[in-house]
């Protein structure tokens, strides 16, 4: 089925970012939200983001207004009766989600595709709430949406295969790469980066390093931005969301580190907040440190545990593994979705978590988690996967031997 109109509810950062790259690729596309101000907020977000493209002399005025024309903005339904494709992006709470959909049900024609932006929720759950079961779908765009290469597609578990070919044609129609994914927590992207995160706030909580420290350590690793500075981008709040969903889901290995917790409680929650990790503006980081001094003086917090760029990324190695063994997602592309939604390189070429691992040896990887697991400061977040332990003892060390996740010749 071809997409000739679509829809999005929500004109937050991310509706109003996926509302650009819709009407970018020329589809008229509705955006409705309950508040008017909001909408205002997330049109001024959408002219913001091609005024800058006029500016860069990548787009003129002219154009910009006509793809301007192809959005609606709108607090009401009808417009969406025929829409073919309705993508949610409200606050992650199933209850929102269920009664969106359930309103959508009753303007929809009943062969409109229903998709949610969420970060994490169960898609399956959604669409066992809709009156269409089969055309339900996860669309999970990055943060920026308008930058970002990577569309996770996760069915769940009524979607219908047409409904999958549908959407991952109309992601290609946007100049994004689709990457179709198992339904499980967090997906997969997120899935991986959360231990990423997780273990850069135990680094600094535990006087490891500090965030610049941390942060410039892992942009020379590779990573395009640090692990604080982006989770100030992405927002402390919905990081903690996440952080908490995957540990009630994952247990012990997803536990997630006090200070996320602290930051919300003094609502530093990023770049949006003007306060989260790091202060922008006239805020600075000085309350962060008291917080930490705090945590270590009064809640039993760990102090001078060590830092170094591996305690971050082999636990998302070591979930890459996890999701390969639960058949989440194949091997190049886990590898692919991490480049893509992500920006993840090495020496200065695009590589994803399982090549990395094959680069940097099985056998060496494997010995680092088992390290940290058995460390007084580590523990399960480091359990290796089987998956992991097996292929070390068949021998498959990765690029050294020809053999890891990937095969190599020459
Ligand atoms: N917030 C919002 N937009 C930002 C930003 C920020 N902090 N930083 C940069 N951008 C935008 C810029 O405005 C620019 O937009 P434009 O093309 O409209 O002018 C665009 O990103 C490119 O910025 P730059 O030219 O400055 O390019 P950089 O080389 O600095 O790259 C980046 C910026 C693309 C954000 C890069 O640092 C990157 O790839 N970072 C990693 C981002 C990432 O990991 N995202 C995924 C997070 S997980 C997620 O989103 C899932 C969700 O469910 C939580």
């Amino acid at each position: 089925m071809y997409i000739f109109k679509a829809g999005v509810i929500g004109a937050g950062t991310m509706g109003a970012e996926i509302a650009q790259v819709i009407s970018y690729s020329g589809l008229p596309v509705v955006l409705k939200d309950v508040d008017q101000a909001m909408l205002e907020r997330g049109l001024t977000r959408i002219r913001d983001i091609y005024q800058r493209r006029v500016d860069k002399g990548k787009m003129s005025a002219g154009e910009m207004e006509n793809r301007l024309a192809l959005i609606e903005p709108t607090l009401a339904y009808d417009s969406l009766s025929d829409a073919d494709l309705v993508i949610e992006a409200v606050p992650e709470r199933m209850d929102l989600k269920k009664r969106i959909f359930a309103e959508l049900d009753a303007v929809c024609p009943e062969t409109t595709i229903f998709a949610s932006n969420t970060s994490a929720l169960s898609i399956s759950e959604m669409g066992a709430a809709t009156k269409r079961p089969a055309k339900m779908i996860g669309m999970h765009f990055f943060n920026p949406a308008h930058v970002m290469k990577l569309m996770e597609v996760i069915p769940g578990l009524d979607t219908a295969q047409e409904t999958v070919d549908d959407v991952v044609s109309f992601a290609e129609s946007l100049r994004k790469i689709p990457v179709v994914v198992q339904e499980c927590p967090g997906f997969l992207v997120n899935r991986l980066l959360m231990p990423y995160l997780n273990e850069a706030t135990f680094c600094l909580q535990e006087g490891a390093a500090d965030a610049q420290t941390i942060d410039r350590a892992l942009t020379e690793f590779g990573m395009p931005m640090g692990p604080f500075t982006l989770m100030d981008m992405l927002g402390i709040d919905v990081c903690g969301d996440v952080g908490l969903y995957l540990y009630s889901e994952y247990g012990e290995r997803m536990a997630p580190a006090g200070l996320f917790h602290k930051l919300i409680a003094a609502n530093r929650l990023g770049e949006k907040a003007g306060a989260g990790f790091y202060g922008y503006g006239n805020e600075s980081d000085e309350p962060v440190k008291a917080m930490i001094a705090e945590m270590q003086h009064t809640n039993g917090v760990r102090t001078n545990t060590p830092f170094c760029v591996e305690r971050l990324v082999y636990p998302l190695i070591n979930e890459a593994a996890l999701c390969r063994q639960e058949r989440i997602a194949g091997i190049a592309d886990i590898d692919m979705a991490m480049v893509a939604g992500t920006g993840m390189t090495w020496h200065g070429e695009r590589m994803g978590p399982l090549a990395l691992a094959d680069h940097l040896g099985l056998d060496t990887v494997l010995a680092g988690l088992e390290e940290y697991q058995s460390a007084a400061w580590g523990g399960e977040r480091f359990r290796p996967a089987r998956l992991l332990k097996l292929k070390v003892r068949a021998g498959h060390l990765g690029r050294k031997v020809g053999k890891g996740f990937h095969e190599y010749t020459g």
